[in-house]
């Protein structure tokens, strides 16, 4: 086993599919108890029986993350649950792609609700457990576009470029107590997300990418884990690129 995760509980927000159940899956394999977040509740369900099928323990939550009484519930419910949580994943996120000109409010509010606000949320409620713990990992999913931008993508590449202050900003109120906090910016990975690229699109994408293909899901995941785990103790306020070099 790389990683060794057994007696940790892991909440991961979007888990339902794509990243972040793979995300899910991975930390359960690694031994951990698992909240699985995601919008609606039949795919929290079903992250969270494929990882029974798998032999692991997970439980399924429904929530909102653009709500903080939403969120709010979803981890004091969580904490109910599994006593303790270790490690915070902000995963979930959307797009809606649009030329600026164009682009309305709600296009780009929904999107900063959501990828921002989220991760704002999750952080805000779970800080007092791990401040009292003296303990607690913290991952956030930017993405490349965050740093390198995207014509038709401002709201989204806004939202992402403002998680990683986010994430340095936490890192740096939160370091005296033992709590880490960096973000994974992935690269083109195959999901969802991905899968309504234009064939020819996908060909351009895929010339900028030195190792020559999109990624999968686990090659995020298991970034994650890393960031997560005991070997990156010393590690905070960073950002792993994972993106088959795309940005190097
Ligand atoms: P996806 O669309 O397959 O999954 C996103 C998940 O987030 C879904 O389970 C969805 O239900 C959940 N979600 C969205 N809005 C929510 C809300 N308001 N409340 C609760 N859950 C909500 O997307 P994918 O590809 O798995 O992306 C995961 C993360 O990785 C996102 O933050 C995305 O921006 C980021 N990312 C993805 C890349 C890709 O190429 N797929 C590249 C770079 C970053």
């Amino acid at each position: 086993m790389n990683h060794d995760f057994r007696g940790t509980v892991a909440l991961v927000t979007g888990a339902g599919r794509g990243i972040g159940r793979a995300v899910a899956l991975a930390f359960a394999r690694a031994g951990a108890a698992v909240a699985c977040v995601s919008r609606t509740e039949a795919n929290a369900r079903s992250a969270v029986e494929e990882i029974a099928a798998a032999g692991g323990a997970a439980r399924a939550y429904a929530a909102d993350i653009a709500s903080s009484a939403e969120v709010n519930a979803t981890v004091e419910k969580a904490l109910a649950d599994f006593k303790k949580v270790d490690v915070l994943v902000n995963n979930a996120g959307i797009t809606r792609d649009g030329l600026l000109m164009r682009m309305s409010d709600e296009d780009w509010s929904a999107v900063l609700r959501t990828n921002l606000d989220g991760a704002f949320f999750f952080t805000r409620a779970l800080s007092r457990a791990f401040l009292k713990q003296r303990s607690g990992r913290i991952v956030n999913i930017s993405s490349v576009i965050g740093r390198i931008g995207n014509a038709g993508q401002a709201n989204y590449a806004a939202s992402k470029a403002a998680l990683l202050g986010f994430t340095r900003s936490v890192a740096r109120e939160f370091a005296s107590r033992g709590i880490t906090c960096n973000a994974v910016a992935p690269g083109f990975i195959e999901t969802d997300m991905t899968s309504g690229l234009a064939a020819e699109f996908r060909e351009k994408l895929k010339a900028q990418i030195p190792l020559a293909r999109f990624g999968a899901p686990d090659d995020i995941a298991q970034a994650v884990l890393f960031l997560a785990g005991p070997s990156a103790a010393y590690i905070t306020g960073q950002v792993l690129a994972v993106d088959g070099g795309m940005t190097m």
